[in-house]
């Protein structure tokens, strides 16, 4: 359930309207709803209370300090991939003894950062890695680093070709077969403290089959090692999917109805296809949400510029560009598109693009929408995670400003980027 909803015709983020917002703040605006990270944080821990897990928000999804902070006050933890990540989450008071550092090329200086801040544990993607994080460890005195290996436990999880990671094909992890005899090397090295075991099988999954499969293939794996090595912890990693058709809920049972429509798993067939094998497992559980819990608290509010008709195409040109929201031009992601004012009667077809030069910077396809006029706002949906994380200053474009809304309470959390500060420490020849 999210908190963006029509009120006499207009669209609001919880108690504050958004064309109230774009009048003040202007446009692109990214718009964040605060109870819904709340409510998609608590739900998570919720279904899954038999297991009483960790829940580690995947930084990259959204990592503005103003949403990390509203995590670390409801004691999130954190997956992050960069040395920039984990001093963002130290910067809100994020624990580092619920800080796991992930990624598949971390650098030496990272290493250091994460030992020094004690993060939880290092998630190693290759051997090579794990040595690198031995020696790193080796010139500190009595220093051993804290790591769990990421198995590819090579499972097809569907979605879009480029955010699938659990199969052999991928870059990820270390395939499944590998693993304990890596475990044992990892074992030997006194530099080395086992703690954990993780996999990630991709994201913007939306049926639980692929979760089911990959665990019940773990969970011999996960009982060996933690025997053998004394593992802590099973880190099931994130994917969750979420809405994106539909996604203007008006409450709790249109949330509901979306899922149903896009024959979607709801939360509580996530957490029933697993907890059963998790709990019997009697270990830590660790959980590496992004998306599920910022995706549907954020919207990205956008105005209309102009619009013109080909003959073969109507184009609705609107001031946010691909360099704001790079998933429609990457993935070929769909986000729903909604006027900001009433909607006005009737139908068009039109491609919604912005001004960035590149044919790719869509938006939509000849999709069917409420007849627009230059000057209207409107919302491009679902964009809270991967959005702002995303963007970019390509054709020198400053990014938007973000904005958190909490009941009828809005804070710039981010300003609008000036067009100078675009150039700071750029030289001439
Ligand atoms: N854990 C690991 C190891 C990951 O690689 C990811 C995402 C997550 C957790 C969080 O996944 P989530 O719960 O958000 O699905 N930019 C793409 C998504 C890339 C996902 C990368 N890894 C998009 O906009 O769809």
């Amino acid at each position: 359930m999210h908190r963006f909803q029509r009120k006499g015709g207009r669209l609001y983020a919880e108690g504050v309207a958004l064309d109230r917002l774009a009048d003040r703040l202007g446009t692109p605006l990214y718009v964040y709803s605060s109870g819904t990270i709340v409510d998609h944080y608590r739900r998570l821990r919720g279904v899954l209370r038999a297991v009483d897990p960790l829940v580690c928000y995947s930084v990259k999804a959204n990592s503005n300090l103003a949403i990390l902070s509203i995590l670390a006050r409801l004691g999130s933890g954190f997956d992050v991939v960069s040395g920039g990540e984990l001093e963002r989450v130290r910067k809100v008071g994020g624990k580092m003894e619920r800080c796991v550092f992930a990624g598949v090329g971390k650098t030496q200086d990272e290493i250091e950062l994460g030992l020094r801040f004690g993060v939880k544990a290092f998630h190693v993607e290759s051997e090579e890695e794990l040595d690198q994080i031995a020696s790193v460890a080796g010139r500190k005195k009595g220093r051993r680093a804290p790591i769990a290996l990421r198995v590819n436990p090579d499972v097809q999880a569907g979605g879009h070709a480029k955010i699938t990671t659990g199969t052999y094909a991928n870059k990820f992890g270390i395939p499944f077969e590998q693993i304990a005899a890596v475990y044992r090397r990892a074992d030997a090295n006194p530099r080395l403290h086992l703690r954990g075991i993780q996999m990630h099988i991709g994201s913007q999954i939306t049926q639980a089959a692929p979760f089911r499969a990959a665990v019940r293939k773990m969970i011999p794996l996960v009982e060996r090692l933690r025997g053998r090595h004394g593992l802590e912890y099973f880190d099931v990693g994130g994917g969750v999917g979420i809405v994106y058709e539909d996604a203007l809920a008006s409450g709790r049972d249109g949330w509901w109805k979306s899922l149903r429509a896009a024959k979607a798993m709801t939360l509580s067939e996530y957490a029933t296809s697993l907890v059963p094998m998790l709990r019997d497992l009697k270990m830590q559980i660790l959980l590496e949400p992004g998306r599920f819990l910022v995706g549907n608290a954020g919207v990205l509010v956008t105005e209309v510029l102009y619009r013109k008709e080909t003959g073969r195409k109507h184009f609705t040109i609107v001031d946010a560009g691909m360099n704001d929201l790079v998933r429609p031009a990457l993935y070929e992601a769909y986000h729903q598109i909604e006027p900001v004012g009433k909607p006005r009667p009737g139908a068009i077809s039109t491609d919604v693009v912005g001004p960035v030069c590149e044919s790719g910077d869509v938006f939509c396809h000849d999709r069917s929408l409420a007849p627009l006029e230059k000057g209207d706002r409107v919302a491009i949906l679902s964009a809270g995670a991967y959005g702002f994380s995303m963007s970019s200053n390509y054709n020198t474009r400053p990014r938007p400003a973000e904005v958190l809304v909490t009941g009828t309470r809005a804070k710039v959390v981010r300003p609008r980027e000036k067009v100078a500060a675009l150039w700071h420490g750029e030289k001439r020849s």
